[in-house]
């Protein structure tokens, strides 16, 4: 494994007081690394959006708190209850004493006893819902492609920006910020590999109806799609070519995912002894 030290991505403004916090995970172990982000919006309510991974704690705090102070946050988004999602929900309620987490009832109840956030604290969103955070209503819509059934992304009607939560997700040969920054064929092949990765289910689905889910995210007309796994896809183009590539992902045909062999060259790597 190499040593190459992590790329540094300070928070990153993707539209009017709406910033992405940036990590990454890979880097220097594979050939791509794959983006573990979340957001910060400054609406007149402060929302933080996902909360990464445990492991990334400490800088994950010290970014969003360079965004907003931890008394001013009011709300925390979680998008759903996966590990790359929820491993500082703990830690922000403990540091934000005014935030409200905004989950759901499925989403608790997956956590379980690993969520430490007092039931009157927390709020409840189902898919298709609003948030009114002072001077926006936020509205949840689910993304297109999802890994968890308590999926739900989060549109600003302020901005235009999209958080997509797992969906629009691309790994990255280089860790970038923005996707404009990554060769586009690549970069749409990447969608169609993660898709198909991370939701397998896809190609059962009647296209029909997968279909109608790409065209309801389409009817936002996004101005930004901004993801935990998806560099900031900015710019009509880019944007119109995610979404076809979605459209395109249930009959993608994909590499296989790395098998024991792999996993084999990689102990032998490690210590020249295949286990
Ligand atoms: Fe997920
Ligand atoms: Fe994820």
């Amino acid at each position: 494994m190499s040593a190459t030290a992590k790329t540094r991505f300070e928070p990153t403004e993707i539209a009017p007081d709406t910033f992405i916090v940036h990590n990454h995970h890979g880097e220097g172990e594979g050939p791509v690394s794959v983006g573990l982000n979340a957001m910060v919006i400054r609406a007149a309510q402060p929302v933080v959006v996902d909360t990464g991974m445990a492991e990334n704690r400490d800088q994950f705090l010290a970014d969003v708190f360079s965004l907003v102070d931890p008394e001013d946050v009011r709300w925390l988004f979680i998008s759903h209850d996966d590990v790359d999602h929820t491993g500082n929900v703990n830690a922000l309620m403990a540091a934000a004493p005014n935030a409200t987490l905004v989950v759901s009832w499925f989403m608790a109840e997956r956590m379980g006893q690993s969520l430490a956030v007092h039931p009157g604290r927390q709020r409840w969103m189902g898919d298709g819902q609003g948030l009114d955070v002072g001077d926006r209503t936020l509205r949840t819509v689910r993304p297109p492609v999802f890994d968890s059934p308590t999926t739900r992304g989060l549109y600003d009607p302020t901005t235009g920006v999209y958080w997509s939560s797992d969906g629009f997700a691309a790994p990255m040969p280089v860790p970038v910020t923005h996707a404009r920054d990554l060769d586009e064929a690549g970069w749409l092949e990447g969608i169609n590999t993660f898709d198909r990765y991370i939701s397998p289910w896809l190609e059962l689905v009647d296209d029909r109806r997968f279909q109608a889910t790409v065209d309801r995210v389409e009817a936002l007309a996004p101005t930004v799609i901004a993801g935990c796994h998806a560099p900031a896809i900015t710019g009509s183009a880019r944007i119109a070519a995610a979404l076809a590539a979605t459209r395109r992902s249930p009959a993608a045909v994909v590499e296989a995912q790395p098998d024991q062999a792999v996993l084999e060259q990689i102990q032998l790597a490690l210590d020249g002894v295949a286990a």
